[in-house]
């Protein structure tokens, strides 16, 4: 079934994340700074004791870039990764990775504490979920889903771009996307439908302040959040939040 997100489809942008599976870590490598914010979103989840007994969720994981940061921060930590495209989690697992990580195939708001506790033996101590948020057709439904997965006190880490509060944020998302990441993308791949849809659904994706509401309508709380350095400052965001009652 698809519905509509922006002028894509969301059984679409499944679609378009299968084509581009095959180029993706190349056109992310080409970044320079993709892996270093992901590790220091992952790092504001604060994983102690090199996430020794815990259980970690990682939605909409894609090839493994925010699987691996979580790998990094938490190598003791047992981490179940979630995409809904074949293609990316076919990339994701042609990798090498330590037995503790897994790869499943699921729509992250469709998860329900059932499901996490038998594939991860418990409730998630703590939630990533990168570039996911602005690609879900309904970012409630999926806000609600990630909180009831998560154990009293487990945290979550959003990491996303948001720009729509910043005239001047969108101006240089503009500048970017039309200036590099749209010309390189088709480069890299023979097609730029992803690479547009990136450009317009950042421009019509929630400001943060939106954000944090729907984070606390949700049920989460200490939501907060925080910027990552370099042209990206005021662009791209960690979206911080935890589920109330327990303590680590
Ligand atoms: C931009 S990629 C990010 C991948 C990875 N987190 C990273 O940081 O490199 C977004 C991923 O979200 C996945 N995705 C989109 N909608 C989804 C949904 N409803 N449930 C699970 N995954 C979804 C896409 O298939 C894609 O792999």
């Amino acid at each position: 079934m698809t519905t509509t997100t922006g002028r894509m489809k969301t059984g679409a942008v499944t679609d378009e994340f299968d084509h581009a599976a095959g180029s993706y870590d190349r056109l992310v490598d080409a970044n320079p700074g993709y892996h270093r914010d992901l590790r220091t979103s992952v790092r504001r989840l604060r994983l102690p004791n090199e996430g020794e007994g815990l259980r970690l969720l990682d939605l909409g994981c894609g090839t493994g870039a925010s699987t691996a940061a979580l790998v990094e921060a938490a190598p003791r930590a047992r981490i179940l990764a979630v995409d809904a495209s074949r293609g990316m989690l076919d990339a994701a697992r042609a990798k090498p990775w330590p037995d503790r990580v897994a790869f499943h195939q699921a729509r992250a708001e469709t998860l329900s504490p059932a499901w996490v506790n038998e594939r991860l033996g418990g409730p998630a101590d703590a939630v990533f979920a990168a570039y996911l948020l602005r690609n879900v057709p309904e970012p409630d439904a999926l806000l609600e889903a990630l909180t009831s997965v998560l154990r009293p006190g487990g945290r979550v880490a959003l990491h996303e771009y948001s720009v729509a509060d910043s005239r001047g944020a969108q101006a240089v998302w503009t500048g970017v996307c039309w200036g590099v990441i749209i010309p390189s993308g088709r480069l890299l791949t023979g097609r730029s439908d992803l690479f547009r849809y990136l450009w317009r659904s950042v421009l019509e994706f929630d400001g943060a302040d939106t954000v944090l509401g729907r984070m606390r309508a949700a049920g989460l709380a200490s939501v907060a959040r925080a910027p990552l350095p370099g042209w990206q400052y005021g662009i791209t965001h960690t979206f911080l939040g935890a589920r109330p009652g327990g303590t680590w």
